[in-house]
Order: C-alpha cells, then sequence, then structure tokens
C-alpha cells in the first residue's frame, strides 16, 4: 500500500501508477491498455477541443470491512456515459470494455485503494474525448477514453454535518431540451459564474429551472432531495414520510439518488419525483444534496436573497437523511447484505 495519509486526502487528485486508455479508429475500439504517461497527444484542432464534445463519469471502489474491494454500480456508470456519448454525437463505449477498463484501471492500482476505516475511497474519472482534427463545426470520427483513478478523502472526515445553500437566479446551468442530462464538461463550465461565486460567501449552489425560475432543478454536482412529513389521521399519530426529488429534463439522472430512493422505499417512505417548487422548501423537515462524491450532503439553509427569503433545516443532519446515508455506505463497504446486486466484488 502507498505511503499516503488516508484519513486526510480531500477530493482532490493524486497521481495514480497507471491511467487506462483505449481508443476508437476507423470505426473500432482498441482493447484498453494501461500507461504511466498522464499526458494525451492531441491535434489542437481536435473536436473536443474545438467544441466541446467531451463526457466523463464519476465512481467509486471501496475497500469493505471484509478486506474486499467492490465497485459499486459501474454498469450505471456505463449506460449514463453511452447516453452522455449519444447526446453529444460521439461513439458509446461498449458496456463490457467499459468494465473492463475499471478493472484494469483498478487491478494496476491497488495500492491506492485506501483501507477500510479511513473512509476514504479509489475514485474512477472515466473520460471521453472526441479526438479527430477539423475546424468546420462538426462532430469528429475518432474517440479516446480513458480512466483515470485516483484515491479521494472521505467526504465528512470528521463528522457527518450540514451544508449551506444559495439559490441560484442568474446562471442557467442547462437549459431544458439542453444537456444537463448528460454528463458533460460543458454543463459544468457554464455553472463556473454561479458556483464560484457562491462558493466565495462559503456556500453552495442550488440551480433553479432554466425556463421558469421557480422550480429547483438541482446542485451544482449533486440532485436535490427533500424529506416532507405528514400526519395522516387514518394512521393515527404516525407519519407519512415522503422523500422528493426534482424530475426535470435539464438534470443529472443521479445514480446515488436512484439508489436512495431504492431504501427509500423499502424502508415505507413515500417516494415522489416531480417538479418542486422553490417555495415548497418551506414545508421540508430535512433537505439535502446527493450524489457519488458525498452520498448524502445534508443541507441546514437554504438562502434566497433575491427573495429575502432563507429557508431552515436544523444544524443537524435529520434522522430520515442520517438514517438513508448509513443505509447506502453499510452496503458500500460490506457491512450490510447487498440485496439488489449493486456492488462487484473485484479480485485483489
Ligand atoms: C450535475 C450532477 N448531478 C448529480 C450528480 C450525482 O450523480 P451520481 O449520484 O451518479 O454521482 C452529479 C455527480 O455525478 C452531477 O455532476
Amino acid at each position: 500500500m502507498k505511503d499516503i495519509n488516508w484519513s486526510t486526502l480531500g477530493f482532490h487528485y493524486t497521481e495514480p501508477d497507471y491511467i487506462v486508455r483505449a481508443a476508437y479508429h476507423d470505426g473500432a475500439w482498441q482493447e484498453p491498455y494501461a500507461t504511466r504517461d498522464k499526458y494525451l497527444h492531441l491535434h489542437v484542432s481536435a473536436t473536443c477541443l474545438q467544441y466541446g464534445q467531451e463526457a466523463f463519469e464519476g465512481l467509486k471502489a471501496f475497500r469493505g470491512i471484509d478486506g474486499k474491494i467492490r465497485i459499486f454500480r459501474w454498469r450505471e456508470n456505463a449506460r449514463r456515459m453511452a447516453r452522455s456519448a449519444e447526446g453529444l454525437f460521439m461513439q458509446p463505449v461498449p458496456e463490457e470494455l467499459f468494465g473492463r477498463a475499471i478493472r484494469l484501471a483498478l487491478e494496476k492500482n491497488l495500492d491506492f485503494v485506501p483501507p477500510y476505516g479511513t473512509g476514504s475511497t479509489l475514485y474512477f474519472r472515466p473520460l471521453l474525448i472526441g479526438t479527430t482534427p477539423r475546424l468546420g463545426v462538426g462532430p469528429g470520427r475518432d474517440f479516446e477514453f480513458v480512466v483515470i483513478p485516483s484515491p479521494i478523502g472521505p467526504y465528512y472526515p470528521g463528522k457527518f454535518h450540514c451544508t449551506s445553500f444559495i439559490v441560484n437566479r442568474y446562471v442557467d446551468r442547462a437549459a431544458p431540451l439542453g444537456t444537463g442530462q448528460f454528463k458533460v464538461g460543458g454543463n459544468y463550465a457554464a455553472s463556473f459564474r454561479a458556483t464560484e461565486a457562491a462558493h466565495a460567501m462559503g456556500l453552495d449552489c442550488l440551480f433553479l429551472d432554466s425556463k421558469y425560475h421557480r422550480y429547483i432543478d438541482e446542485c451544482s454536482a449533486a440532485n436535490f432531495i427533500g424529506i416532507k412529513r405528514s400526519k395522516v389521521e387514518s394512521r393515527k399519530s404516525k407519519d407519512v414520510i415522503e422523500y422528493l426529488t426534482p424530475k426535470s429534463s435539464a438534470i443529472l439522472p443521479s445514480i446515488t439518488n436512484d439508489s436512495l430512493m431504492t431504501l427509500a422505499r423499502e424502508r415505507g417512505y413515500k417516494v415522489t419525483r416531480r417538479r418542486i417548487q422553490l417555495e415548497e422548501l418551506a414545508e421540508m423537515s430535512e433537505a439535502a444534496a446527493c450524489g457519488t462524491a458525498c452520498v448524502i450532503s445534508p443541507i441546514d439553509r437554504v438562502l434566497d436573497p433575491e427573495r429575502n427569503r432563507t429557508y431552515t433545516f436544523g444544524s443537524e443532519p435529520g434522522p430520515v437523511l442520517s438514517e438513508l446515508y448509513r443505509a447506502l455506505r453499510d452496503i458500500q463497504f460490506g457491512r450490510a447484505e447487498d440485496k439488489h446486486g449493486w456492488t462487484e466484488i473485484m479480485s485483489q
């Protein structure tokens, strides 16, 4: 194992020994190979540089309590990357090739898989770029698929805690029929003006829908979830707990959100995906961002300075989201049975 201080790693790049690459030329994918070279020799007119023909993914490998390494739902990432590729007129990476590339990246960097108990994980950043030189506007015919592994630190090095958000009203991240549903670099570049301004205030950014600026879309790199509790007369004193998450054509279908919805249903919670008006935050008892990096990042308050409103959810993570956070982490670290077959145990 590498001599790394695993518990102080942040969400930063640590140079791995190998990356994995596979090229698409003359209508065929080449077999993935591992290389120590972290640089690409790209033509200056490559379509990824000229026209943003680029898509990426993010997934993790976890060293479990039993010492085994588990990769979480990689097939879902492969499928989402294929949809992103089609969205940008790129050649999709075949699912099995995606899996082989991830396994090879893991095998070649086993020393970078953080030990159990540190909270750190091995993150994989698959990347697909158009490499054909073109000056006229149009898509390329050649592509490069790269998997970049990097150990990353626990999202919550201390205890599970809350973050604060600000409502963004001056930058549209993705159009309703645009590329928000795909994981492509352009969406993130388009959000930097808003996210950097929020970060400068010590806040994260909550994006509204681009058409009406009325409904919650998502966070800059995470979906939004809210919890509503309501009393139902017929059920005596028992609360109905509702897991709410936005339905929008401009947001990324989060694999974490999908997993949490399944876990929420199993616990008897009502799960609803629909348009959510910003003002509905006032009726929620808990709110959070969710994604691969953080699993769940509970929100303590959402500021909306333009409307002179602040929505508050308490300074400590709420019970429902804390329970779902633990449930998902337990599956990822092999502490709970993986009934859904979400993890693939890799050889060591
Ligand atoms: C814009 C955006 N939304 C949502 C997510 C969460 O998706 P996932 O749970 O698949 O990581 C991410 C992170 O990948 C993201 O970048």
